[in-house]
């Protein structure tokens, strides 16, 4: 089981690839989780992300493929992958086929989450993340249990530097230049499911869980 989860900033690609992960017992990789977490350790690669991501921009393709295909092939769960955040150009998502081609395997779904763009810049405006595991939470929509707490690991809930207003706006930018066309990609290949973000998060979730699954009409 190979699933792109394919979306703009805030369409809640993070919150439903936690769930679908943990229903379908397959393995969430996040290019952004990943990215922050390098940029906490003050790497080299940290510090060469860090830059892109506060200005909203694209970390190069050559450093984003290399870095998710070494995680694909460390990947632990023989049952398959989630990926959330990547690909998120043509030269990524034709990379991302090559790979798998060499192991004879190759993305099955992509889950594309559609929400209006005065949704996003609200749920933007209003997302914390936990510190440590990087569960997202909404101030008004989905608030931790205890004030501040992630309700997960109890670690600090904090604001993404990148989801400051004049930052968001580049990225939706950004989204709809470089990544959006991948909709056609996946849908020329006849792999694309469209679901509508702009419902209840457990909503949404039943919907993604029951377009993939057997029961509920889908391949798994
Ligand atoms: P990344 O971390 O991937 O950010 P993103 O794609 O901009 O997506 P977000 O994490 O902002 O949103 P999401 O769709 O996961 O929404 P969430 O579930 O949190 O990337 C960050 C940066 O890293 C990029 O800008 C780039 O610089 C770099 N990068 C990463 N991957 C890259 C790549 N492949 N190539 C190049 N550069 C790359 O939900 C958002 C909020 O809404 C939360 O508060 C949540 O609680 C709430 N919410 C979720 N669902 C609902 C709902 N149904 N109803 C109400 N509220 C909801």
């Amino acid at each position: 089981m190979r699933i792109v989860l394919l979306g703009a900033p805030g369409s809640g690609k993070g919150t439903q690839a936690a769930v679908v992960a943990q229903r379908l017992g397959i393995d969430h990789i996040a290019s952004g989780d990943l990215f922050r977490e390098a940029a906490n350790r003050g790497d080299e690669l940290g510090q060469e992300v860090k830059a892109y991501m506060e200005k909203g921009l694209l970390v190069p393709d050559e450093v984003v493929i290399k870095m998710i295909l070494e995680r694909l092939s460390a990947s632990d769960s023989a049952r398959g992958f989630i990926l959330d955040g990547f690909p998120r150009t043509l030269e990524q998502a034709e990379a991302l086929d090559r790979s798998l081609e060499q192991s004879e395997g190759k993305i099955e779904k992509a889950v594309y989450i559609k929400v209006s763009t005065e949704e996003l810049v609200k749920r933007l405006g209003g997302r914390l993340i936990c510190r440590n595991c990087q569960t997202p939470y909404h101030e008004i929509s989905s608030p931790p249990k205890v004030a501040g707490r992630c309700d997960l690991c109890g670690d600090e809930l904090y604001r993404r530097p990148d989801d400051a207003p004049q930052t968001v706006r580049k990225r939706l930018e950004v989204y709809f230049a470089e990544t959006a066309p991948l909709i056609a990609y996946y849908r020329e290949a006849g792999k694309l499911v469209e679901i509508n973000g702009e419902r209840g998060i457990e909503e949404v979730g039943e919907e993604l869980i029951a377009a993939l699954t057997k029961e509920g009409g889908g391949d798994f």
